[in-house]
């Protein structure tokens, strides 16, 4: 498998950006960015990396085919025109999911079993015999119509990214992991500085934190289904493994902080760290927020609140988005983070947010509010650096470059 191959890592909405960042990082330079997907060119072992280390991607798929398909006919002799079998073996599984928008083909359970039949056709022919027994390692086949152009892709990752294997226990609205991570992505929090996350409920976002810290990949603990196909050398796995492996850092320099007012949920936090690895970098305590200070300076505060959106809730949330207020307002040199459906958010806090960014946590639309602290002191000053080396507020090296 030594040749390019076109790649596409699926984003949640808004997560374009991050994930194209994330992309790049990893030394895959050309990309196309479009809703929820980010699409690269790169070799098989791209997919081993990728999977293992992309934080705020869903998944990652190969497209094996792009057309016109207006009607069903079109549909089922452009699919079966590809080479499946170049991919999927005699006993390879391939369900076949879907998705239709602006097209004239909008009926999915249609679009799939037409996908299904041509793959089936094309494999009968070119494997020979007449059944498919599907006990083989798994190929997921997406199809995928936009403005009547269909896609069609094959899944590898298998489980969705946000699945790192660490979170077994689910609190209350607990955040997709991929979120959580992006959110401090999109922070300028780095290992050398403070952060808390004062509603931190089962802990997702300080453990995506101190694995972000630690550069410790997130799928480094878990499987992805393209490990099972032979198309791909068992060796290439091992060393994308290894490699993640050796970028491991040692533990935080400053404890990361994950408070909350329920016993429950700091319990679950903490078995999370632990299933995580990351149980010495984070630090949970039972608190309530009204209890919040912190002698340290140019910290890095990034929450998801309750929004309030079940009825009887809405007052609840209104004092404690006041409360917030209140109590960050006494960490005057930090940068403060909040993610929230609650339109109203700026309003009770009382502060006028210095950027705002759309994101979606599963179907519901949220607002990043991001509050910029003052610029740590440069310790440039102190040991004159070189301009370039040291001393910039701007964070680790897969964070967004768009310091204020
Ligand atoms: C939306 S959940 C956070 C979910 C978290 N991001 C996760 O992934 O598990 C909000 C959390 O705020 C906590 N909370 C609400 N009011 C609080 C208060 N006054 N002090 C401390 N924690 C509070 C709740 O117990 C809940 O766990």
């Amino acid at each position: 498998m030594g040749a390019s191959l076109d790649l596409i890592a699926t984003t949640a909405f808004g997560l374009e950006a991050v994930v194209a960042r994330e992309i790049k990082e990893l030394g895959y330079a050309q990309h196309t960015i479009t809703d929820g997907r980010v699409r690269f060119t790169a070799d098989a072992a791209a997919i081993c990396r990728c999977n293992l280390h992309l934080r705020a991607a869903s998944r990652l798929v190969i497209v094996i085919g792009e057309f016109p398909a207006r009607d069903f006919g079109e549909l089922f002799d452009q699919t079966k025109a590809h080479a499946w079998e170049e991919w999927i073996p005699a006993q390879g599984a391939f369900p076949v999911r879907g998705r239709s928008v602006k097209s004239q083909l909008h009926s999915v359970p249609d679009c799939q079993r037409i996908v299904k039949k041509a793959i089936v056709d094309r494999l009968r022919a070119t494997h020979g015999g007449d059944w498919l027994d599907e006990t083989g390692p798994q190929y997921g086949v997406e199809i995928s119509l936009l403005n009547d152009v269909a896609t069609l892709t094959l899944d590898t990752s298998g489980d969705a990214l946000h699945k790192r294997g660490y979170r077994t226990w689910v609190g209350e609205a607990p955040l997709r992991e991929t979120l959580a991570a992006a959110l401090v992505l999109l922070s300028y929090w780095n290992r050398e500085r403070s952060f808390v996350d004062p509603l931190c409920g089962t802990g997702t976002i300080p453990i995506e934190a101190a694995l972000l810290g630690r550069n410790i990949a997130p799928g480094l603990s878990r499987a992805f289904t393209a490990e099972r196909w032979p198309q791909f050398d068992p060796q290439a796995w091992r060393a994308a493994r290894e490699e993640a492996r050796q970028l491991i850092e040692p533990a935080l320099p400053i404890k990361i902080i994950g408070n909350d007012h329920e016993a429950r949920a700091i319990a679950l936090a903490r078995k999370h760290a632990i299933a995580a690895g990351v149980a010495d970098d984070v630090h949970f305590q039972q608190q309530p927020l009204a209890e919040l200070r912190s002698s340290k300076k140019y910290g890095c505060v990034i929450t998801n609140p309750p929004y309030g959106e079940r009825l009887g809730d809405q007052r609840l949330v209104e004092q404690l988005y006041r409360e917030m207020g209140r109590v960050f307002a006494l960490l005057d040199t930090w940068s403060l983070y909040v993610l929230t459906a609650n339109t109203g958010f700026e309003r009770l806090f009382a502060r006028t947010a210095d950027r705002r960014r759309k994101l979606f946590n599963s179907n519901l639309a949220c607002t990043y509010y991001q509050f910029f602290g003052p610029k740590p002191p440069s310790k440039r000053a102190v040991v004159s650096e070189p301009p370039s080396a040291i001393g910039d507020e701007a964070s680790g090296s897969l964070h967004m470059p768009e310091h204020p």
